[in-house]
Order: structure tokens, then sequence, then C-alpha cells
């Protein structure tokens, strides 16, 4: 288990989206997870997303998985980084628990990268805020300050941006945590062959939110209202789009989101969608209610598959969204909401199940669909 040593209310005050900083010793004896073999065994498989990051006679090259070898990672100055870590390493994913403290539906996911000596990916930028963990090794971090800087693609697959004054500069030892907030360019590079976790949240932006919701409109086969104007007047200035008529084309367009619960259907499934693949165990011969029940009773705890997106709305307590699709808990909001809440379903919400069928039910199902799995 991974305690945070940090004072969260300060942090959020003064820290989160604002400004980066180092906690020192974030994790006290803070001991690595995962062993860089094992990120490279995940860097073979073709499901997981790898990149290998090296500079050659000052050119930088990057490559993307599944690797079959890694003589690179014999010499100085290369990075092996692989995404969605948590969806894949159950240990790992532990290490994503300690951000709790920011809702789920903020969190993106766990990348960890395996540098050797001067290995980094070089100065940029990132949209995500990140909490950077050191973990074996020292990796030596420069950020600056949030501004508009160049940016440049490197090689074909990495964007960096120009040099810039560092704020920080600093070399993290394990258990250290770098904070960043989107925005603010960084580098680091590997003073001894170092593990590096990082914790990423994401936040959409008006493209995302924008795309997303037409695709979304699109897709459900709700009938769409048309642009009318049957008191048409003859018109001298036929080059003219009139006040009137652009009023009502925005009327028209903002129809559909008219009140913020009109995005809820949309909206959870959009962010419990899995930006990555899921490691998902369906089984073949579905489990019974009863067959739940004897797993509980033998003493089983229920564990929510790794990287899986479940989440509720304050303003509409009995739908949940999980993995992309909408569910239904009304009459047992709080199974449903612990099922989002917790990563695991234990202690007294497994009362509320055996003396609820249709709490049972959903969950059966969701074991089915190797959502959640027994430990
Ligand atoms: C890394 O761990 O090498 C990259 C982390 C980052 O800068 O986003
Ligand atoms: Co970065």
């Amino acid at each position: 288990m991974f305690e945070l040593n940090l004072d969260i209310n300060q942090f959020l005050d003064t820290y989160w989206q604002k400004k980066p900083t180092v906690i020192k010793n974030g994790f006290i004896d803070f001991e690595d997870p995962i062993l860089p073999d094992e990120i490279a065994g995940l860097a073979m498989e073709e499901e997981i997303e790898s990149r290998l990051v090296y500079q050659e006679e000052d050119k930088w090259q990057a490559e993307s998985g599944p690797f079959e070898t890694f003589e690179r990672l014999e010499k100085d100055g290369a990075t092996l980084l692989i995404q969605a870590v948590d969806h894949w390493h159950e240990d790992a994913q532990q290490l994503v628990r300690p951000f709790r403290f920011l809702p789920n539906w903020r969190i993106d996911d766990l990348m960890i990268s395996y540098s050797t000596p001067k290995g980094g990916v070089g100065p940029h930028i990132d949209n995500y805020d990140v909490f950077i963990i050191q973990g074996k090794g020292k990796r030596h971090w420069r950020v600056g300050e949030k501004k508009a800087l160049q940016e440049f693609a490197a090689h074909g697959a990495l964007k960096h941006c120009e040099a810039f004054a560092a704020l920080i500069d600093v070399v993290l030892e394990p258990g250290d945590i770098l904070y960043i907030p989107c925005g603010f360019p960084h580098e680091g590079y590997a003073v001894e062959p170092s593990m590096n976790y990082s914790v990423g949240f994401r936040a959409p932006d008006q493209n995302d939110l924008i795309s997303s919701f037409a695709d979304y409109c699109l897709d459900i086969d709700q009938t769409a209202q048309r642009y009318l104007d049957p008191e048409m007047i003859i018109r001298e200035r036929p080059g003219r789009i009139e006040e009137q008529e652009l009023n009502e084309l925005h009327r028209l367009l903002i129809e559909r989101s008219k009140s913020p619960v009109d995005l809820i259907p949309w909206f959870g499934r959009m962010i419990s969608e899995a930006k990555h693949e899921l490691d998902i165990a369906s089984s073949d011969i579905p489990q019974t209610n009863q067959q739940i029940l004897d797993l509980f009773e033998a003493g089983a705890q229920f564990i929510r598959l790794g990287g899986l997106r479940a989440v509720y709305f304050q303003q509409s307590p009995e739908l949940l969204f999980i993995n992309g699709e909408q569910f239904n808990c009304e009459g047992f909001t709080e199974l449903g909401h612990h099922l989002c809440d917790q990563d695991e379903v234990a202690g007294e919400i497994v009362e509320l199940l055996s003396e609820d069928e249709n709490a049972l039910t959903l969950f059966t199902r969701l074991v089915n669909l190797g959502y959640w799995y027994a430990a």
C-alpha cells in the first residue's frame, strides 16, 4: 500500500493546477511495484502502448512498440515508456490509489518509464496534469514557467518545445514526487538507471467536448430539429444573414444542451470510456447470482478491473456510467455509488448485495462483463 506523505488541502490550495512543486519524500520508504524486466515484458505485448526514445548522433529517435529486443537499453541515453500500466499490472495499479483525493473522472492513466543514464524524452509540454513519482534511481528534472513556447517535431513521433529557464531544477530520489500542472514545460534526464511513474490527469477542452457531443448526437437516433423560417419576408439584401436568423441558428445549436443535465447521458458515456485497452477476462460461462453470493460467503473480495472507469452524477444518482455504457441503479443507489467510489466490494456492501436481488443482478452482470473480479 502506498501512502502519500502530503498535506492534501495545502497542496490543493497552493499548487493544484496553479504551479509545479516538488514533494520531497512524497512516499516514505518507496518500493518499486514493478521491475524494469516486467516493463520490458509489457513492451513486448501487442495491445500495450509502448515507446522507446533515444538520441543518436544528437538526433532524437522515437520508436513505438511492441518490441522484440531491447539492445538500445544497454546503452546510455534511452527511455522506454509504457502507457496505462494500471490496466495491466495489479501492483503498479496501487500507485493510482493515493491520488483518489482527486475525482476518478479526472484520472487518466499510470505511465511508467525506465531510463538508462542520460535518458529522457526531451523538453516538452503536456496537456495534462501529472504527478511524476521517482522510483529506483535518480533523475534530474527541470520545469519552466507556463508561457507560449515554440513547439516542433524533434522526430515524427516526438514533440518538443524550445529551451526554457527553470523554475524548478531538482534531482529526484526514490519516493520524491514532482507535480507539474498542464502547460508547464519540463524535461527530465536520468542520473542513474531510473524508474518514473507518471499519474496523469485529463481535462477535455472545448474542441474535445464539442466533437464528442456531436458524435453522440449523430449516434443516438433522436430526431434533430431543422432550421425553419416560415415567416420569411422579401429580402432587399440577399447577401446578408439577419441578426434574428443568426439568433435562431444559435438557439437551435444550444437547444440540444440547454441545461447541464442534458449532458449527462453523453458525458457519462464519454468520460467513462477507456482510452487504452482494458485487460478484460470475461468468462464464457456466466456466473449466477447465487455463485456470486457463494464467493462472498467464502470470503472473496471483488476488485474493480484496473483502469476501468465508473462514474455517476450528483444530479442523476440512479444512473451509473461504466466503461462507456449506462446502467441503472434505481432502488440501490448505495451499492451503485459504492462501485464507482471504491476500488473493491467488501464489508457492509456485501450484506446490501445479498439482501437486494436487483443490486445483486447488476453486480453479477458487471462481474460477467469482466469489470469486477474476485481477488
Ligand atoms: C518520462 O517519464 O520520461 C516522461 C514523463 C514526462 O515528462 O511526461
Ligand atoms: Co511530460
